[in-house]
């Protein structure tokens, strides 16, 4: 009858059975197997539970359950692992069965530009305590995204936390450490440089492996070594010539070696392509499943030899350590709690992160903040006043219980007495676009208020699984600025966006303007509360406002070429790449103005000199010198003034918000250790920084330095990393193997023809035509083929493919004197993808062809290149 039941109300009834015998018998929890023993160490725990499983309830672990779960123990009693979007608070989009409202804080842009780590610790809380709580209660939150923003254009960069890797390290570090700290287990994502959306899938990112550890990996050092995440995310991405899910340097060598990493890693939603190479990499987990890595799949791999006993052992027991972390193997289930959703206490962190995060970039002649008594008539323009973004989109999506937008927030805030008149300036519809209608309307309504305020948006361009096209305000909103800024000089521009945007066309014809991001729910009363002056503005932008795409590091090289995207300006992304080549940005990173003025002075360090292994501390006094009270963010960059290597201009490596009275003055301090000055010495496989005397800037944005003091690095610093420098080199190209195995391809440029093709441009003969970026995809069923004719009858003995990710596992290569009567000639059922060169008895044949059996994807049959070889 049990049986009958589903597997999560076994679980619950197994749990709850347990519970009672333990709280009727005591002397009985002497002999409740260790694993389920809360007050057991943890190592013994998993041990213990490893050693119960069968082989058949250790391979089901390795692919997801369903959706957004991972697979039970039903039989022991154990829970699945159950996983929410997240990022701006516990989501709903992940599946159908996690619909359902939570809170919807401000996006992880918004986050860092408050460079906070205590509120981001806040809300990795709450999200936590949220997820916990969330309809029958979850147990991993999908977050944080920590991916440095290489391109302004990247789709995901509202998720990021900006372009500075210490700043992302200190806020992801913080949100993980909040998140854990309620028992639900944080995500550390997209593990690594997945700094682009449009080929995300595919697209092989070739990073050195400075630029990697110096730029791109350490918020997922800091995630793993200091705030001990129990769970990271493969990406989508190649690095360096391997998928990230496949990729052992990545996730073995650096991740579980050399940072000493317990966690789970486990693989971003179909991110995962084949088996053996997954499994060996330490990609422990894939989800969603059941996929590539189901137990018959992995029993063939076992066959073969190409899996062994241990590579399954330690993904399980790393899938175990996070399910037994997570309360799932406790007798006790949790209670849930839905009244945690939503709470008064989440609502107002929503609003405190909005208003502490919102940027201040320009404020002439103190136009801002208004003042109530003054001010009788507002025009309120633009896509945002209505349809505010309130997160980053995609993934993370979270359905809010209400939220707030800034028409609502500011005719709140501004009181009846005040008119409020609202015009959007856009043509009405989904493809809204400015034309002179509308701006007249718009203008006209400015020209009849006080003060005009213009909510412009990026609209939706970006998002997951999306890049801008470029960053251009759309839908002709600078000219809706300009139109505006003509009927009415007391304009003011506020940006709803997750990344820079174009600002020259218009900027200089409007006195202020607020970037107020993706600012969550409460984003219309934090909007409110900055422009009207009850909160005042501390957020700092924590990216690099360039004038022109143009002036970006990853110009030339985004979003790649043939499948493949260089990073040739190396560890010199943001302001890094401005301090170099001397640009000049419209705002540095770091930047952002208040309504109160502060004054630094007396930069010193708590000691003489820093020791190799040892701490100083940098203080700085800050006196609110204004009228208001307001919040400082106080910025430490390290420069090495004689570098023996090719180093950054600066470095940001500490930073301090204090709050003060006005008249009143404060000190911060801030940490700094010898991995503070060091760079990534590849060959000498190690952080190094040489003794003498570094450059110690403090300022507020990193081109308003206004205080410079000397520290002395007593002696070498050196911290070696075991694998440092040992890369694979990428795995060859069909071309480079033909190259070296000396074979001609007979098949170049002959006709061919299919059974199916996927669409347009998947051609039979794309295949064939020598390029290795375009590909013969056959249509998304079984079986597929696709024949060549060599022109007359020829000796064939080997053909070589390039697949794409849609590769075959089953498959035929047959031959024919007549295209009519076939013969094969080779066969399989484990294909793996990648390059392959397969040889087989010569023969004479005037046809070629494959004939695929089994698609390993949801795709069709396909690659880049069909080589057929002679004797
Ligand atoms: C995204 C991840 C997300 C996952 C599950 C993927 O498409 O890239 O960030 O966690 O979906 O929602």
């Amino acid at each position: 009858m049990i049986t009958s039941l589903p597997a999560s109300t076994r679980i619950y009834l197994l749990q709850c059975v347990a519970a009672i015998a333990l709280s009727v018998c005591p002397a009985r929890c002497q002999t409740a197997p260790v694993y389920s023993n809360p007050r057991a160490p943890l190592e013994a725990r998993v041990s213990d539970l490893l050693g119960r499983l069968s082989q058949d309830e250790k391979l089901s672990l390795l692919t997801g359950g369903s959706f957004c779960a991972s697979n039970a123990i039903p039989r022991l009693g154990v829970g699945a692992l159950r996983m929410l979007g997240a990022g701006q608070g516990a989501g709903g989009s992940t599946g159908p069965e996690s619909a359902g409202r939570a809170t919807l804080f401000p996006a992880a842009i918004t986050q860092a530009s408050t460079w906070e780590p205590d509120l981001a610790w806040r809300i990795g809380k709450a999200m936590g305590d949220e997820t916990l709580n969330k309809t029958t209660g979850w147990q991993v939150l999908l977050g944080p995204a920590m991916n440095v923003m290489r391109s302004p254009l990247c789709g995901r960069n509202g998720e990021y936390f900006g372009e500075d890797p210490y700043l992302a390290s200190r806020l992801a570090v913080s949100v993980i450490e909040g998140t854990q700290s309620t028992g639900c287990a944080a995500c550390a994502k997209h593990y690594a440089a997945n700094n682009e959306e449009v080929d995300r899938g595919s697209v092989d990112v070739r990073v050195s492996e400075r630029t990697l550890r110096e730029i791109y990996l350490p918020a997922f050092e800091a995630s793993t070594r200091e705030a001990h995440v129990w769970s990271v995310m493969a990406s989508y991405n190649k690095v360096n010539g391997y998928h990230s899910t496949a990729n052992k340097y990545l996730l073995t060598d650096i991740l579980k070696d050399d940072w000493g990493w317990d966690g789970v890693v486990m693989s971003d939603w179909g991110a995962v392509h084949e088996v053996n190479r997954v499994i060996n990499a330490g990609c422990d987990l894939e989800m969603p499943g059941p996929g590539f890595l189901t137990p018959p799949a992995i029993r063939i791999a076992m066959d073969s030899g190409a899996v062994k006993q241990e590579a399954i052992d330690s993904n399980v027991r790393r899938i175990l350590r996070a399910m037994i972390r997570t309360g799932l193997a406790n007798p006790v289930p949790r209670k849930v709690d839905n009244s945690v959703l939503n709470s008064a206490q989440n609502q107002k962190l929503t609003f405190d992160v909005a208003s502490r995060g919102i940027v201040l970039l320009k404020n002439d002649g103190h136009l801002l903040p208004l003042d109530a008594s003054k001010v009788h008539s507002i025009a309120i323009i633009g896509p945002a006043a209505a349809h505010m973004q309130y997160g980053a989109a995609g993934s993370p999506d979270v359905k809010p219980y209400y939220s707030i937008n800034p028409i609502e927030g500011i005719s709140r805030r501004a009181g009846k007495d005040v008119k409020i008149e609202v015009v959007e300036g856009l043509t009405p519809g989904p493809n809204a676009h400015g034309d002179e209608k509308s701006y007249a309307e718009a203008a006209a309504a400015a020209a009849r208020a006080d003060v005009a305020i213009v909510l412009a948006s990026t609209m939706y361009e970006e998002g997951e699984g999306r890049d801008r096209s470029s960053m251009d305000l759309p839908a002709g909103q600078a000219d809706l600025i300009n139109a505006v800024a003509a009927a009415n000089k007391n304009t003011i521009v506020v940006l709803n966006n997750g990344a820079p945007v174009t600002l020259t066309p218009w900027l200089k014809n409007v006195p202020a303007l607020l970037d107020a991001w993706f600012p969550g729910q409460e984003g219309g009363h934090a909007l409110a509360a900055i422009l009207f002056g009850d909160i005042n503005p501390s957020g700092k932008l924590p990216c690099t406002f360039g004038a022109r795409r143009e002036d970006y590091p990853d110009y030339g090289n985004f979003p790649g070429t043939k499948g493949i995207v260089k990073y040739p300006e190396g560890i010199y992304v943001g302001y890094r790449h401005f301090d170099k080549n001397r640009i000049d940005p419209v705002y540095p990173f770091g930047y952002g103005l208040s309504y109160t003025t502060f004054a630094y002075s007396n930069l010193r360090f708590s000691k003489p000199a820093l020791a190799a292994r040892g701490r100083v501390n940098a203080l700085v006094d800050i006196a609110n010198t204004g009228k208001r009270k307001g919040a400082e963010v106080v910025e430490l960059y390290v420069r090495d003034p004689a570098p023996r290597v090719d180093r950054p201009v600066r470095e940001l490596k500490g930073f301090a918000k204090i709050d003060l009275a006005p008249g009143q003055k404060g000190t911060v301090s801030i940490p700094l250790s010898g991995r503070s000055l060091a760079f990534c010495d590849v060959p000498g496989k190690c952080w190094r920084a040489y003794k003498g005397a570094y450059e110690i800037e403090v300022g507020a944005s990193s081109r308003d330095l206004r205080l410079r003091a000397k520290l002395k690095l007593a002696a070498n610093y050196a911290e070696p990393v075991a694998h440092m420098g040992q890369a694979p080199p990428p795995p060859e190209r069909l071309a480079d193997m033909e190259k070296r195995l000396k074979l001609v391809d007979l098949a170049k440029g002959c006709p061919a023809t299919a059974s199916t093709q996927e669409k347009k441009d998947t051609t039979p003969s794309a295949a064939f035509d020598g390029d290795d970026s375009t590909y013969w995809s056959s249509a998304f069923k079984d079986p597929q083929w696709l024949q060549v004719d060599l022109g007359k009858p020829t000796m064939v003995g080997g053909v070589g493919i390039d697949w794409t990710i849609a590769y075959s596992t089953t498959y035929r290569i047959q031959t024919s004197m007549d295209g009519a009567q076939w013969k094969d000639v080779y066969s399989t059922t484990q294909g793996q993808g990648e390059v392959e060169i397969l040889h087989f008895k010569p023969v004479s044949a005037r046809y070629v062809r494959f004939y695929g059996e089994k698609r390993a994807s949801k795709w069709g049959h396909a690659f880049y290149t069909f080589a057929v070889y002679g004797r």
